[in-house]
């Protein structure tokens, strides 16, 4: 495998250049990588639909996940994931599911999904992203207010992080709020470095990351896992997707027309690396190929014990 490509490279005419490996990853990588995805969103989420099927196969195998544990946990303890009652899948509780998606791009096809209230279940979900041109565009689309941090309350109670609505009154408008009462699933936006995020401990039921860690510097994609671990309820599901190839620091000058940078411990290296992080335990790892391109990730499912 060409390890200058942890993501699957542009078409053939983008005019994308040959990447190159720096050892040290740039000062100012962040600021770079906001721009560029500022710049390409609309061309980078054309192309990025070729895997959309993919994508969704894991968000239904996550979603198995979740549903078994819910049942599995309702019947002994309904506290311990979401507060629901009656079934378990979250058809008939009072309170949705609180979900995240890091690096959501465009809110396409995983936000997406979770706004359907897939078996029935509905999400409040955060959809974030270092891109505002990214978020613009999924705001269009799915509506929703800004999200405001996770900072407050107790952070004993895993309900009781802050969200006020689009005119940020803290009072809800019914498509922001997080009263967990209206019968549809519904989503507020997240402008920000993903490793910026805060959230009480104990809070999130589920947690999406799809070819958006891998922009993190690896050691910080190490520390957004234990970030991720501390903010699940127990029961709770992260489902995240890393390089599968080793490297420090991939830069590409040209890559769907913007400036690129990718980190990676390699497929064994981050697997080890997130056994390792404490609370969570690793349901499902594997190293897939991408249709048609010359790049693989490692996918991994894992629970907060
Ligand atoms: C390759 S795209 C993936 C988008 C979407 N998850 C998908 O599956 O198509 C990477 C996304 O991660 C975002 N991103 C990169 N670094 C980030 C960071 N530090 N925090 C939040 N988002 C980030 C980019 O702006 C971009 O929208």
């Amino acid at each position: 495998m060409d390890t200058s490509n942890p993501t699957p490279p542009p078409p053939a005419d983008s005019g994308s250049a040959p990447a190159t490996a720096p050892t040290i990853v740039p000062k100012d990588m962040k600021t770079r990588l906001k721009a560029s995805y500022d710049a390409i969103a609309p061309a980078y989420n054309e192309w990025a639909s070729y895997n959309h099927r993919l994508r969704l196969r894991y968000l239904d195998r996550v979603l198995d996940f979740l549903v078994s544990t819910r049942m599995q946990t309702q019947t002994t303890d309904p506290t311990t994931i979401g507060t629901g009652t009656g079934t378990g899948t979250g058809t008939e509780t009072g309170t949705k599911l609180k979900a995240l998606e890091i690096g959501c791009g465009a809110g396409v096809p995983i936000v997406s999904a979770l706004l359907s209230s897939p078996r029935g279940m509905r999400f409040h979900v955060v959809g974030n992203d270092l891109s505002g041109g990214q978020i613009g565009i999924a705001r269009g689309r799915f509506g929703g207010g800004v999200f405001t941090g996770g900072g407050g309350g107790d952070p004993s109670d895993g309900d009781n992080y802050s969200l006020v609505n689009e005119e940020g009154d803290g009072k809800g408008d019914g498509n922001g709020d997080d009263s967990g009462k209206d019968s549809k699933s519904t989503v507020e936006w997240a402008q920000a470095d993903m490793l910026t995020l805060s959230f009480p401990p104990s809070s999130l039921d589920l947690v999406i990351g799809l070819y958006s860690v891998i922009h993190l510097p690896r050691e910080e994609q190490v520390a957004m896992m234990r970030k991720i671990a501390g903010w699940l309820k127990p029961g709770g599901l992260v489902l995240v997707n890393f390089g599968a190839e080793e490297a420090e620091a991939v830069e590409m000058a040209d890559w769907l027309g913007g400036w690129m940078f990718w980190s990676s411990f390699g497929a064994e290296g981050m697997l080890e690396r997130v056994e390792k992080v404490e609370g969570l335990e690793v349901l499902s790892s594997e190293v897939v190929g991408e249709d048609g391109v010359d790049a693989a990730f490692l996918w991994v499912i894992a629970r907060k014990v």
